[in-house]
């Protein structure tokens, strides 16, 4: 009797501790923020719409100029689809849509912005930009790197998610990335924000197969950053690929934490639009200093005597406005 009265107290605390605790978001949601990468120096602005009963989900970058869709239930495994600007030869830039079928074992899910916190606990209020909110954290400890998650909700609304990964073979801080969400509302979303125009125009991707995942999905390596995801699997491929040999597991470890920054900045690059795209090659291990000083930068320390520059002797008249080295 008195066991079952405290057993069924404690289920009461439980269910209490359940619905006053852990923040439960909308299965459909639409969202808005900045993505921040202060490892590759980037900040790209983004628009999430999700519906997890329709199996669909899309993200946009940079005001709508890149989009991908992930479309669970189209075709056999799942579809993804990217609209990206392409520019051609002649400087002509033009929306151009890639697809990708899901496989057997690579099949296409949705993928949300909004991490699983479940497993998160409270560490109190918090202030992020400004605003008092509910801090939920979770520490996540994996061989030599502990990851520190922590979500920043207020009303059940997110505010922000940050991701600090601490390396200790390295010593340092080896990842971190913001999730700021600016916007937030469970509004019904309107079907046909997940429908492609013009689909039959749609092509294969081009470049390699792992690439694909990753740029129909570039937040799942963020969001689920625990599971095995396509920057490693891309990682192993690159050191195969250019017979990369490391000294120990702690120059492995820091060259893979400059090939992941490397690889999120030349993804977020080719989605800014802008007119030229980047590619993986034998460099994309390297540091921005190491990168430097290949390309012929070596500070001797005292100011190298070159011939002076009077900017007001040139023809200025004769320089054009804007260049396209693409043409060139
Ligand atoms: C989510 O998708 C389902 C299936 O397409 C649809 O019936 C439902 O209205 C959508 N929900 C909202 C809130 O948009
Ligand atoms: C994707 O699958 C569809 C249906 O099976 C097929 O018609 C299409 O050619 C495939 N596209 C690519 C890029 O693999």
């Amino acid at each position: 009797m008195v066991k079952m009265l405290c057993i069924q107290v404690l289920a009461l605390l439980c269910a209490i501790f359940v619905v006053e605790g852990v923040p439960t978001f909308s299965d459909v949601y639409h969202t808005s923020g900045i993505l921040r990468l202060p490892y590759a120096e980037l900040n790209e602005p983004f628009e999430v719409f999700y519906n997890k009963s329709a199996a669909a989900s899309r993200m946009d970058f940079y005001g709508g100029m890149d989009k991908t869709y992930l479309l669970a239930t189209k075709g056999t495994y799942g579809t993804s689809f990217i609209i990206s600007p392409m520019t051609d030869k002649s400087g002509t830039s033009a929306a151009e849509c890639f697809l990708v079928n899901g496989t057997k074992d690579g099949p296409i899910a949705i993928q949300s912005i909004l991490p699983d916190v479940s497993q998160f606990k409270s560490i109190g209020k918090i202030i992020v930009r400004g605003i008092i909110t509910d801090g939920w954290q979770l520490v996540v400890t994996n061989g030599n790197k502990k990851n520190t998650y922590t979500m920043a909700v207020l009303d059940n609304k997110p505010v922000q998610y940050e991701m600090m990964g601490y390396d200790s073979l390295l010593g340092s801080h080896y990842d971190k990335y913001i999730v700021d969400y600016m916007h937030y509302d469970t509004l019904p979303i309107d079907p046909k924000i997940f429908v492609i125009q013009d689909e039959s125009k749609c092509g294969s991707f081009p470049g390699p197969g792992i690439e694909h995942h990753l740029a129909s999905n570039p937040l799942q390596e963020l969001v689920n950053p625990d599971k095995e995801n396509s920057i490693h699997k891309l990682f192993d491929e690159f050191k195969n690929k250019h017979d990369k040999q490391y000294h120990g597991d702690d120059e492995h470890e820091m060259r893979k934490m400059h090939f992941t920054n490397n690889v999120r900045y030349i993804h977020s690059k080719n989605r800014a639009g802008l007119t030229y795209k980047l590619a993986v090659n034998h460099l994309a291990d390297r540091s921005q200093n190491e990168l430097k000083t290949m390309n012929g930068y070596r500070y001797s320390g005292v100011p190298h005597e070159g011939y002076p520059f009077h900017k007001l002797d040139m023809p200025l008249t004769d320089i054009p406005d804007a260049i396209d080295w693409n043409i060139k």
